[in-house]
């Protein structure tokens, strides 16, 4: 089957599967901190040192990109810096109190909304108030993610002194009309000038995202984006497929006309081409939507099957307990989820109240921490294997993965399911396979389109 027809026969909505169960799917409508906080140590137990990565969600953005999915606040007040930071230094604390043992910091990575909107002094104050509570393991791996118009020398040079050594610039197209029609206009030479500075100031790991799907994109036009990134080189380029999630509340997707979306087919050219033009510059393919350079730890941990994907997507995450400060920040403590508060106005008073944000959550069984990992390995690796005592009903995930291995996109050998060079583009459709929670489908919309 050629490649246009099976993207209509598998494009399905389907999860990102950045956790699993996915948020949907989670039980625990509040968490109570005590139970929660039992979680975090049985998590905590299974690290050397107690150590924690941390995840710091920045929500603030000047300007609204209307091709957007994170949780963000748009607002030009800057006055909102100080509280917001004060607040999520608390957060740490009041989670410390609770844990009440000494841990470590494994990693620290700031995303958003926009870590950069804040002023340098800022972040500063963030990390110091962060690493007065507990240190850093040694080789502690800390990045950020910038807007390349609002990140300044300044930004880069105290982050740089604090030890971050990774950024990761969100780029999305070079081309003018997709600019306009996403509400963000940069040009490459202020992406270059950036980019330039951080390599100048210490970034190692130098980060670019791109997104294919987008409202007015073409071949041609996308071609010379990625011909554009590869002038820069960056270690990293994540190449996201655009997620249209209109109908989650605060998303701004509407700004576009729906008709201006590449369809199904034209979207998966767009990869394949940015794919084949990386992999002739000497990039490797990392999961389903990542590339590095072939000495980057992506590229290693993917050859020592160690790739790890959570939240932030592909990681080499050490920890197995990665926890988010921030209003809707997500926490994963692996045997179980928690989410904070999902508006500023509700998490600053949560935290005012001395209390922990969380609100929603899960808690992982048996079965859900068997299917995880083999999402996880699907997800990273592309392949995984059943164990004889297993709760997976090995015949009802062939049943269900039938049309995919007759289309050639999944092999089952032994005990062994794995995604064919050719099924990759589908590796969500065959995690769904395995997902015991789409036996029950939530009815309104929830997911992107899978490819
Ligand atoms: C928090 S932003 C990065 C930092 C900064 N706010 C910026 O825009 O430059 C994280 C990244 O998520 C990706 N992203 C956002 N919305 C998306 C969507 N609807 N579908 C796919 N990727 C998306 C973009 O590539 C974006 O750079
Ligand atoms: S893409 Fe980045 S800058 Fe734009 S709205 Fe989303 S988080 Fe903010």
């Amino acid at each position: 089957m050629k490649v246009g027809n099976l993207v209509s026969k598998y494009n399905v909505p389907g999860p990102r599967y950045t956790s699993y169960p996915t948020v949907p799917f989670w039980k625990i409508q509040q968490w109570e901190t005590k139970d929660w906080i039992s979680v975090v140590q049985k998590g905590l137990g299974l690290t050397q040192e107690k150590e924690i990565g941390i995840y710091i969600h920045l929500p603030y953005c000047d300007s609204l990109c209307t091709f957007c999915g994170c949780h963000k606040h748009i607002t030009t007040n800057h006055k909102v810096e100080d509280p917001y930071i004060e607040a999520v230094i608390k957060e740490w604390s009041l989670l410390l109190s609770a844990i009440n043992e000494p841990v470590k910091i494994s990693s620290i990575h700031l995303g958003g909304g926009t870590p950069t909107f804040f002023a340098p002094a800022a972040l500063e104050r963030l990390i110091t108030g962060i690493l007065a509570l507990a240190p850093l393991v040694k080789g502690a791996e800390l990045g950020f993610e910038a807007h390349p118009n609002s990140t300044t020398e300044a930004h880069l040079k105290s982050l740089n002194n604090l030890g971050f050594t990774r950024v990761s610039f969100g780029i999305q197209d070079y081309d003018n009309v997709v600019q306009q029609a996403i509400h963000r206009i940069q040009t490459f030479d202020q992406v270059k000038t950036v980019h330039d500075l951080a390599l100048e100031n210490g970034y190692t790991s130098i980060s670019h995202d791109l997104v294919f799907g987008l409202p007015k994109q073409t071949i041609c036009g996308f071609k010379k984006t990625v011909e554009k990134t590869l002038e820069l080189k960056p270690h990293r380029i994540s190449l996201y497929s655009y997620a249209h999630v209109p109908w989650i509340k605060g998303t701004g997707q509407r700004g576009f006309d729906e008709n201006d979306l590449p369809s199904g087919s034209t979207k998966r050219a767009l990869y394949e081409m940015a794919k084949e033009l990386f992999l002739k510059a000497g990039y490797v393919e990392i999961g389903m939507d990542h590339f590095s350079l072939p000495e980057d730890e992506l590229a290693i941990a993917t050859n020592n099957k160690a790739l790890h994907r959570n939240f932030m997507g592909y990681t080499t995450q050490s920890s197995p307990v990665l926890i988010g400060l921030g209003m809707s920040a997500i926490s994963d403590a692996w045997f179980g989820f928690a989410q904070n508060e999902h508006s500023v106005k509700a998490y600053m008073e949560r935290i005012n109240k001395n209390e922990l944000p969380i609100t929603r959550g899960h808690e992982l069984s048996l079965e859900d921490l068997e299917i995880r990992q083999h999402i996880l390995n699907l997800m990273c690796h592309f392949d995984t294997e059943i164990p004889k005592k297993s709760f997976i009903h090995f015949g009802e995930i062939i049943q269900r993965l039938f049309p995919m291995i007759e289309d050639g996109l999944v092999n089952i050998k032994d005990n062994s399911i794995s995604v064919t060079e050719k099924g990759i583009p589908f590796v969500r459709n065959c995690c769904m396979a395995f997902d015991a929670y789409l036996r029950n489908p939530v009815s309104k919309p929830t997911f992107s389109l899978t490819v």
